[in-house]
Order: C-alpha cells, then sequence, then structure tokens
C-alpha cells in the first residue's frame, strides 16, 4: 500500500477542516460561504486522496459520517428508518466502476431506475391513514426537525392523500423552487434591498428552516416524491413511484426504467442538455437498482446504500491551485492578468487558464500564488476564477500585486478605467522592444481571426514565430511575405508556406468593415466599423476609403448615430497617426482591396422573409452554425436592418441558437426568449 508524503497528509487534513467548516456553515448557521460545485470538487478530492492512501482516512472525515446537528429551535423526530444520503459519480467510468463493484457482490437484475436529481431539500412526510401528521428534515440522518407546519404551506403536498391508504405511510422526497419563482422572489428581495439567494437549493433549505411558516408559504415552494420507506409489500423502485403517483403526491414523470448501464447513460446523455429546458433546477441523476431485494440485499456503506448513486453532470464550477499569474499584454497596450492553474476538468473541458479580470479583482479576492481556488466554466464563457479558499493556503504564500513595469516599461492606469496600460509611449520611444513584439503579435492575431480577415493558417503560433523571427513588424507586413521567406521560419514545409501565402493574398478581398475592425483601433467593434463603412458609402477604392477617413473631421465623426466622444476620438486620432497611415498605405499598395459586396447570401434565402423577421429586431448568436459563420449570419442580420447584440437579457427579441449552444441558450429558456434555429435564416 503506498505511504503518504507529509505534504499530502497536510492535504487531507486540510481539505476535512475545510469541508467540516463548510458544512458547519450550510447546515447549522445556514449560510453558505462556497458553491455546492466547489464543496463536491474538494469532497472529490479527499476521497481520491483516501481511496489512493486508506491509512489517511480518519473517524471524522467528511467522507464517513453524515454531518449536520438539527438547528436549536425545532422538535427533534427520530426516523423510524434512516434517511441516507447518495454516494456521486462524476463520469461514466465512475458509473461503470460502481457498477463493476456492485456486480462482484451480487446478481445484478431487474434494471435500473433512473429519475432526475432536484436540486432541493429532503423531507419525510408520515401519513397516518391518509392524513399528513407529520414532516421532518434529514437532519443527521437518525434525528430530523419537525418542519410539519413549514410542509403543510407547500401545496404541492396533499394533506389528505387522494385514496385511503390504512396505517402509516413514510413517503420521501425533495422540496425545491421552480426556476421562475426563484427569479421572482430574488426580484422582489433586491427590490427592497435585501441579499439574493444564491442558488434554488440555499433558498429551498433556508425557507423549510425558518421558525415562522409564514415566512415559508411567502416562497412558493413545491415538492416531488422520490420515495416510499417501509415494508410495503413493493417489489421495485418504480413502483414506489406508482404508489406515489397513485396517492396524489407529485412525481417527476421523466423517471426511466433502463435495462443495462448503456441504456441508463442514454438516459444521462438525453437529459444533460434537455434538463436545461426543465422549469426545475436539476444537477443529476438518481440511478437506482430497481429490485427492492437487491436494493436490500446489498445493504448500507457509511452514510448511502450501495444500490443507488448520484449522477452528477460535469460541475461548472471546481477547485484547483493557481500557480502563476501571467500579465498579458493585449493589443491596445491593456493588460489582462490570467491565471495558470493545475488542469482541472470543467463542465466537460480541461481548464489550466481563467481570467482574473484586473487588479482590482485580485485584491477583493485576496488571491496568493499557491492558493486553492474555485474556478468557473459556464456555457462558452471565458473560465474565470471565483474566490480561493483561505484555509487552504500554504504557508508562506504573499499575496499577489502588480509589478511597477513589465520588462521594463512602466504600467499605467488612467482614471477611472479598472485596466492598466503598458505605456505605450514609452514603448515607441524603445523601439524593437520586447514588450512592442508583443503587442505586435496581439494585432496581428486579431487582424487574421476569423471575424476579421479570416486568414487560414495564422494561428497564435504562427503569428509569433513570424515576429520573432523579424518577418513581419506591421498588419500590412503580411502582404508581401513569400513562401522563400517562411521556410526558414520554424515548423514551415514547402507546402505549408505556400498555403499560407495563399491565405494572406485571400483575404485581401474581405469586406471593409472586417478590415477596419481588423486594424484594431481603439474601442471600434464590428458595430462601429459597420458604421464607418456607412460613413464612407459611395467611396470606390480603400485609398479613398483612407483618405475619406483622414481627411473627418472630429464633429463628422461625433454626428455618426451610437458614436459616443470616446470612440469618435479615438478615430479620429487613428487615422491621424503617422505611423498607423503609414501602415494604412501600405495595404493599399499591398493590392488589398475589400469587396464592395454585403456578405452574400446563400442562393436560397428569402430575403423578404428574413427582413420581416429581423428588421428592428436585437438578436444574440450562440453556438455554432453548420452553414453560416456567426459573422455571416450577423452580416446577414444587419442587412435586413436587424441588430446583433452580444449579451441576452430581457430586451432581446431572438436567441439564434446553432450546436454545442451554452449559457446564453441557458439564459434566454429562463428569460422567455424566443429561441430560432438556423433554419430562420433560409
Ligand atoms: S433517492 C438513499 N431520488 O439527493 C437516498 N434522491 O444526493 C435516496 N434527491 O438525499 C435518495 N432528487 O435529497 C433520490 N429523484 C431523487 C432525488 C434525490 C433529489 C436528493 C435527496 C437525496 C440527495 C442524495
Amino acid at each position: 500500500m503506498p505511504t503518504p508524503s507529509q505534504e499530502i497528509r497536510q492535504r487531507a487534513q486540510a481539505l476535512r477542516d475545510e469541508i467540516n467548516h463548510q458544512r458547519y456553515l450550510v447546515h447549522v448557521l445556514n449560510q453558505e460561504d462556497l458553491s455546492e460545485a466547489a464543496l463536491d470538487s474538494l469532497k472529490h478530492e479527499l476521497s481520491q486522496l483516501e481511496q489512493e492512501y486508506p491509512e489517511l482516512i480518519t473517524p471524522d472525515s467528511p467522507t464517513q459520517r453524515v454531518a449536520g446537528k438539527p438547528a436549536e429551535g425545532f422538535t427533534k423526530v427520530q426516523h423510524q428508518e434512516r434517511m441516507l444520503s447518495l454516494n456521486d459519480v462524476f463520469s461514466f467510468e465512475e458509473l461503470e466502476n460502481w457498477g463493476e463493484r456492485i456486480g462482484k457482490m451480487a446478481d445484478i437484475q431487474g434494471g435500473y431506475y433512473c429519475e432526475l436529481k432536484l436540486d432541493g431539500f429532503a423531507v419525510s412526510l408520515i401519513y397516518q391513514d391518509g392524513m399528513l401528521v407529520q414532516a421532518a428534515t434529514r437532519g443527521d440522518g437518525t434525528v430530523g426537525e419537525d418542519v410539519t407546519l413549514n410542509a403543510r404551506t407547500i401545496e404541492g403536498i396533499p394533506l389528505k392523500l387522494k385514496e385511503t391508504y390504512p396505517g402509516r405511510l413514510e413517503v420521501r422526497g425533495e422540496v425545491y423552487i421552480s426556476k421562475s419563482d426563484f427569479e421572482k422572489l430574488n426580484i422582489a428581495q433586491e427590490k427592497v434591498g435585501l441579499p439574493l439567494f444564491a442558488n434554488p437549493r440555499n433558498l429551498a433549505a433556508g425557507s423549510m428552516r425558518q421558525l415562522d411558516p409564514k415566512l415559508t408559504a411567502a416562497r412558493h415552494l413545491s415538492f416531488f416524491a422520490y420515495g416510499v420507506a417501509g415494508n410495503h409489500g413493493l417489489e421495485t423502485h418504480q413502483e414506489e413511484h406508482a404508489l406515489a403517483a397513485k396517492l396524489g403526491l407529485p412525481v417527476e414523470k421523466h423517471s426511466q426504467l433502463c435495462a443495462s448501464l448503456e441504456e441508463v447513460k442514454t438516459f444521462l446523455s438525453t437529459w444533460e442538455s434537455k434538463r436545461k429546458s426543465l422549469p426545475y433546477q436539476t444537477d443529476g441523476a438518481v440511478v437506482n437498482l430497481n429490485s427492492e431485494a437487491l436494493f436490500k440485499q446489498l445493504g448500507v456503506i457509511g452514510k448511502a446504500p450501495r444500490g443507488a448513486v448520484a449522477f452528477k453532470y460535469a460541475a461548472e464550477q471546481g477547485t484547483t491551485i493557481l500557480r502563476d499569474i501571467e500579465l498579458r499584454v493585449g493589443r491596445t497596450g491593456a493588460v489582462t492578468p490570467v491565471a495558470h492553474l493545475d488542469p482541472v476538468q470543467l463542465a466537460g473541458t480541461t481548464v489550466a487558464r481563467a481570467t482574473l479580470h484586473n487588479e482590482d479583482e485580485i485584491i477583493r479576492k485576496d488571491l496568493h500564488i499557491g492558493d486553492t481556488v474555485v474556478v468557473q466554466k459556464a456555457g462558452d464563457i471565458i473560465p474565470e476564477v471565483l474566490q480561493s479558499v483561505p484555509s487552504l493556503r500554504p504557508k508562506g504564500a504573499v499575496p499577489y500585486r502588480y509589478p511597477a513595469e513589465i520588462m521594463g516599461v512602466p504600467l499605467v492606469r488612467k482614471e477611472g478605467e479598472a485596466a492598466h496600460y503598458v505605456d505605450v509611449s514609452a514603448l515607441e520611444e524603445k523601439g524593437g522592444d520586447v514588450v512592442l513584439d508583443e503587442l505586435l503579435k496581439r494585432r496581428i492575431e486579431h487582424f487574421a481571426s476569423r471575424g476579421c480577415m479570416d486568414i487560414t493558417g495564422l494561428g497564435e503560433k504562427v503569428v509569433a514565430r513570424l515576429v520573432d523571427a523579424g518577418l513581419v513588424t506591421s498588419v500590412a507586413d503580411l502582404y508581401s511575405v513569400t513562401a522563400e521567406e517562411l521556410l526558414g521560419v520554424e515548423g514551415f514545409a514547402k507546402l505549408s508556406a505556400e498555403n499560407l501565402v495563399k491565405g494572406i493574398a485571400e483575404s485581401k478581398t474581405r469586406p471593409l468593415p472586417r478590415l477596419l475592425f481588423g486594424l484594431g483601433i481603439r474601442h471600434v467593434g464590428i458595430e462601429t466599423s459597420l458604421l464607418l463603412t456607412q460613413f464612407v458609402k459611395g467611396v470606390a477604392s480603400l485609398g479613398e476609403v483612407v483618405t475619406r477617413l483622414r481627411e473627418a473631421s472630429l464633429e463628422e465623426l461625433s454626428a455618426l448615430p451610437d458614436i459616443g466622444p470616446v470612440v469618435s476620438e479615438s478615430i479620429y486620432k487613428y487615422f491621424k497617426n503617422t505611423r498607423e497611415q503609414e501602415v494604412l498605405g501600405q495595404l493599399v499598395a499591398a493590392g488589398v482591396e475589400p469587396s464592395q459586396a454585403q456578405v452574400a447570401a446563400p442562393a436560397s434565402v428569402n430575403t423578404e422573409k428574413l427582413r420581416e423577421l429581423f428588421e428592428g429586431k436585437t438578436v444574440v448568436l450562440t453556438g455554432t452554425l453548420s452553414v453560416l459563420s456567426r459573422d455571416e449570419a450577423g452580416d446577414l442580420i444587419r442587412s435586413v436592418g436587424g441588430k446583433i447584440s452580444t449579451s441576452v437579457s430581457k430586451d432581446t427579441d431572438y436567441v439564434l441558437a446553432g450546436e454545442k449552444a451554452g449559457s446564453k441558450l441557458a439564459k434566454a429558456e429562463e428569460l422567455g426568449v424566443k429561441v430560432l434555429d438556423e433554419t430562420s435564416l433560409q
């Protein structure tokens, strides 16, 4: 058996302490400091360590007992049958391991009953001769709290069963709040200046443990039954659900009996995305052995039955170690702090870098290098570091602060701005500096990116090699690079060199708005570039476009719709800058000649129909479209008078969602924004 190092021992101890502390906060004090997903991630790390080094298991390990004392103020209730918890699995592999483990102990038959796992609060309901006589919380599993008065306020809980059921019947289930009620409550909290509820589970738990039932009633809680305790002659878990439903208890209706673990996996995959459109929050699914006899035979280990597991969908939050903070210089000179992390699996992808926004955020989060941090990745959003867990901080770690300069160039912060900038004037004086090269790389990356000149084969790595080799000193230089020159650069062979030259040449005719966006003028995104294109309408060549913009007065630019003083000044300065004029001149000389055509509509497009649908409407694009790129779809919608926005709000008219749409789609569904698919563009 492997012996753990001192460092691993300390880590296990620190994890135990932190998890116990967090559970105390949640269960006894009704407070939450870490999200459930982050806490799960810490628990998972601890149980992995314990699995690898069993000698680390201590009797007080959170993996060995159910924590949480009943709060003072409620009458204690002794459960006739222990209220168990479930072990979690986080992947198909862990699910299969479970299948194998129990397969060694018994002959598994009768299938698996799969049900969605509601994210709420467990309760036990006792019916005596069909009348609700008691409701209790789980508490520590053996002794819970009497919350009958609160439970009676929940309309989904029948006070009297639909059919008479003689004697005692104990129903177990989950109290939860629907997504829309949760939203409404938080809006109301905000209005009166009260703190918002972090998540529906917290709210359900907090509401059930109110001493005043009126407060519980105001929360509009709901209930689903998921099991019947005691011996009622039922042979399968499915029959328990059927009995509950027959007696008039609400039962979640998407449960399914699966014959094999393969079928279970299909159920799990199907619901991974589908669950997002349900009106209540689910965080996974419960996989039960359907046969009651088998379930009993396998027994209980610790706090959980062997015959069932909770499959948790890939958490969008997890914990990992912050190894370093890199200050990345963007194309405008703005500095972005990037966290370098030990790789962690989040929402199905490996995350090793995350954004930290700016120095204020680093200070607010009190980040130290070596900290255990909570990382979040929501849908297609860039992963971010949410917080650190100070109790797991290594000794001697120092808080991270920005240096005064990067590579010899001072970092400055402008009044009223959150970001720091590299002092560009200092850079220009120095010239050829490493930081200047970094800036140049960012500019070229942006110029070549899909939304701009869309140059195939010119990604981050290749850009770095071209700049480091001294082949390009501006975006215009790209157009004079030859295949022979590329052969002298690391990583290029004849074919790849020729392909890149071809890719660059092909970009010469990209539409004007994309070229303008690609220039990297500060504060000028694609929307402003479109406005500028309108402004120079009727001008034939790039040379004339440049002249027109160079001659534009500040007043003229400020008069453009939707352009404020900061943006117009930035455009004005850009076209007056000698260095930029030189680059623009080189682009013209290289034969860059934007196509006049708006984005060509696919042959099948019915423009009239499109106009009817999108004119005057605000649309958010998300996910991967198959026929058009997102930029092309955006251009098309704009061409018929629609507006593209990047975030979903109640002012959004449509969300147009392609494959693998993530959080924006979920948000649309949550806010009731109409969702269209790609066929609406045809
Ligand atoms: S079966 C032996 N089914 O998840 C425990 N639990 O992680 C039997 N939960 O304590 C639980 N939805 O509070 C079961 N459909 C469902 C559930 C469900 C939510 C909760 C329940 C349980 C916890 C276990």
